[in-house]
């Protein structure tokens, strides 16, 4: 009888298998995390560094605690030659060699391209040429690539209407999805277009595992801030293997202090969002890096129910975001944005839980008991993250 049992599940994972290959696992089931250049290097990105970053990355332990990664943002391209093949600048004399250096350390590599002719930074898209260059990103070992509209919204804002313009995009994204497939390679596929159009609603629809849902983040708090409370209602759109974008990291990079990159870090978490740190890795603060990468935050990042948070509750600076987690906790942030110091209260009735909850302050690391409602006094340009239940 047990016999039989055992052949009955051998049978059923059998064709469970079979049914994964026919439908490969997303490259994204979670939200990617890693580093990127721009943020921080910015046109001075080069091989050094990005072995220096990979470097760091393990030595600082941030692999450790998810980070997987490594990504060139722009300026890396050099010229086609006559059959049109793309290859790197001098910055980068062996994209080959560095994909299989960032690979030894069990890292990631991601590129960068734009649909149209030329980058934002004026170098070689790949506009006519996707084949070609997603069939040299695997070559060179190329794990992740995001694709920034750049120069195709010239032509979009040429083609005469919204409409129009947008089957152009469409059309564009399209494209470079196809030719990823058909490199057999699960590379991530990141749409960077800033949210024209609502990208959120049909960013999966063209094989986006993420999309940029707004313009450049900077590393100040009224820009993190703005963008960050600016993806009220977008939770619905994102779920595992596709997910909303808000702008890389600017932890660590120098523009706000402490309170303002936690509120960063919390509210990215709650936004189920890519975690791409953009600061110099081999130069952090303890604080930086602790921040970066609390296990605990991180965690309510990546929640395998793959729910991005939305805003529960908001009254002039003070806002209370939440994001459902596995097994029907919840992640609460509780933020004032305000420059002093103000009460914030939640009823946890507002989050959907009945009768009192087991609650977590996670940046003080502490237990706070069983609630039904939390109110705190939250320091300004600050935030208190709670988990509930
Ligand atoms: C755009 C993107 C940025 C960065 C730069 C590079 O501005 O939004 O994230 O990739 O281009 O040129």
């Amino acid at each position: 009888m047990q016999g039989h049992l055992f052949a009955l599940g051998a049978l059923a994972g059998a064709v469970l298998a079979g049914s994964a290959a026919a439908s490969p696992p997303s490259a994204a089931p979670t939200p990617p995390m890693g580093w990127n250049s721009w943020n921080h290097f910015a046109a001075k990105v080069d091989d050094a560094t990005i072995r220096a970053q990979a470097d760091a990355m393990v030595s600082s332990g941030m692999r450790d605690a998810g980070y997987r990664y490594i990504n060139i943002d722009d300026t890396w391209e050099g010229e086609r030659d006559k059959a049109g093949v793309i290859h790197a600048n001098s910055k980068f004399p062996d994209m080959k060699a560095l994909a299989d250096y960032v690979h030894s350390k069990g890292l990631k590599l991601g590129i960068y391209s734009s649909p149209g002719p030329k980058t934002c930074e004026g170098f070689p898209g790949s506009e006519g040429h996707e084949e070609q260059d997603a069939k040299t990103y695997a070559e060179w070992g190329v794990d992740y690539l995001k694709y920034d509209l750049c120069s195709l919204g010239d032509r979009m804002r040429a083609a005469g209407g919204l409409d129009k313009a947008h089957e152009i995009e469409l059309a564009a994204y399209r494209r470079m999805d196809a030719a990823l497939r058909a490199t057999g390679l699960p590379i991530v596929y990141s749409l960077c277009q800033y949210g024209v159009a609502a990208v959120w609603r049909w960013g999966g629809s063209v094989g986006g595992n993420l999309w940029r849902t707004t313009g450049d983040i900077t590393d100040k708090y009224p820009r993190m801030i703005q963008i960050g409370f600016g993806q009220a209602g977008l939770s619905k759109y994102a779920k595992s293997g596709n997910w909303n974008d808000p702008d890389m990291l600017e932890v660590g990079n120098g523009g706000m202090n402490g309170a303002e990159y936690r509120t960063h870090m919390s509210l990215w978490a709650i936004l189920a969002a890519p975690l791409l740190a953009g600061n110099d890795l081999t130069k952090m603060s303890a604080d930086t890096l602790a921040i970066l990468t609390n296990r605990e935050v991180i965690a309510i990042d990546q929640d395998p129910l793959g729910r991005q948070g939305d805003r529960v509750q908001a009254e002039g600076p003070l806002e209370v975001w939440a994001k459902p987690l596995k097994g029907g906790a919840h992640a609460v942030g509780l933020f004032n944005t305000a420059d002093f110091p103000n009460w914030i209260e939640i009823d946890y009735a507002k989050l959907g839980v009945k009768g009192a909850a087991a609650t977590r302050d996670i940046w003080a690391a502490k237990d706070l008991g069983k609630l039904t409602r939390y109110r705190v006094q939250v320091p300004g340009h600050s935030v208190v993250l709670l988990r509930v239940g």
